[in-house]
């Protein structure tokens, strides 16, 4: 039974909970703002079969074989956020020790949170990242402005528009105090790369915008990347310790790739209805343990 962690309010969990009553694969429900709000939980190391998460449901975690977990908080009193915690840590440590597939593990790469250093890793590692620049200097933004069209984008993983920034925006700037993360805008299509363990799903944006997803028109299609892309994605996403990740990409028309992150809590429920439900297929065939095809007889 594949256990399904995360809270009813999310509607990523409501996409891949109803792929799994359309495949009749039985699930679970851990309702993790329920549990941590006014449920009880037993979490042994090493796990034990008497461990248990219950919320409006009671889940024995010995019947979970496969765990997909998307922990997004919403509560809002200290109390609250105090129990969260708890449970948050006593899960993450659960989930090192058990033996079950996890997408993906708590303590896998969250570096996605905290843009410039999750720049340099994508750098380290193979991939183009278009040039770019953290500072609250307004005269070194005005140079990298001059230089090519920009974008300002935020900082941390916090869901916000990209917009071009041009050099008349730059007083409201010089006004306020925070830094801010400048890249040069690369013109071309938008590439999302779903990563689910081996398997490599690609769509992609044709779109006027700038962010595509403002953008209800854009055109969009399933797309083939290059080979030894695939490779590259689906090799760095598990040195990260993920499962499943979410990749962004801008393709320019000379045909590089130049990547924007690599997103380890893809909200996938948009580009899954691009591809007809195969993200989820292939994260239900993950979790079931289905992608096991026993070694041939001689
Ligand atoms: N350097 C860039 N050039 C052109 N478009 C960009 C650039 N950076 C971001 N975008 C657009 O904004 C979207 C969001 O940027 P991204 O870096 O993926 O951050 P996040 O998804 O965390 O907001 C991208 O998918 C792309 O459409
Ligand atoms: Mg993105």
């Amino acid at each position: 039974m594949i256990g399904i962690a995360g809270t009813r309010a999310d509607p990523v969990i409501v996409h891949f909970a109803a792929h799994c009553v359309l495949d009749g694969v039985p699930f679970a429900v851990l309702d993790l703002m329920d549990v941590s709000a006014s449920g009880d939980w037993r979490l042994s190391m090493p796990p034990d079969s008497a461990d248990f998460v219950s919320g409006t449901e009671t889940v024995r975690l010995a019947d979970v074989t496969g765990l997909y977990i998307r922990p997004i908080y919403l509560g809002r009193t200290a109390q609250h956020a105090a129990s969260w915690q708890g449970l948050m840590a006593g899960l993450a440590a659960w989930m090192d020790e058990a033996d079950l597939r996890v997408v993906n593990r708590l303590s896998a790469n969250q570096l996605n949170s905290y843009k410039p250093a999750h720049y340099a890793w994508l750098t380290a590692n193979g991939l183009f990242v278009p040039p770019s620049l953290l500072t609250a200097d307004p005269q070194r933004v005005l140079r990298f402005v001059t230089d090519g069209r920009t974008v300002v984008k935020p900082i941390c993983g916090t869901r916000a528009t990209t917009r071009e920034i041009r050099a008349s925006d730059l007083d409201r700037l010089a006004n306020s105090e925070g830094p801010v993360l400048v890249q040069r805008m690369i013109e071309g299509d938008d590439v999302r790369v779903h990563v689910v363990g081996d398997a490599v799903i690609a769509c992609r944006f044709a779109s006027s915008a700038v962010d595509y997803r403002s953008d209800r028109d854009a055109e969009r299609e399933v797309f083939d990347i290059p080979a030894n892309l695939a490779d590259l994605l689906v090799t760095k996403t598990a040195e990260q310790g993920l499962v499943f990740a979410g990749w962004d990409f801008k393709l320019d028309r000379d045909g590089t790739y130049w990547c924007l992150e690599c997103n380890p809590m893809p909200g996938y429920s948009f580009y899954d209805r691009v591809c007809n439900g195969a993200i989820s297929e292939a994260l239900i065939k993950t979790l079931t343990g289905r992608l096991f095809t026993p070694p041939k007889e001689i």
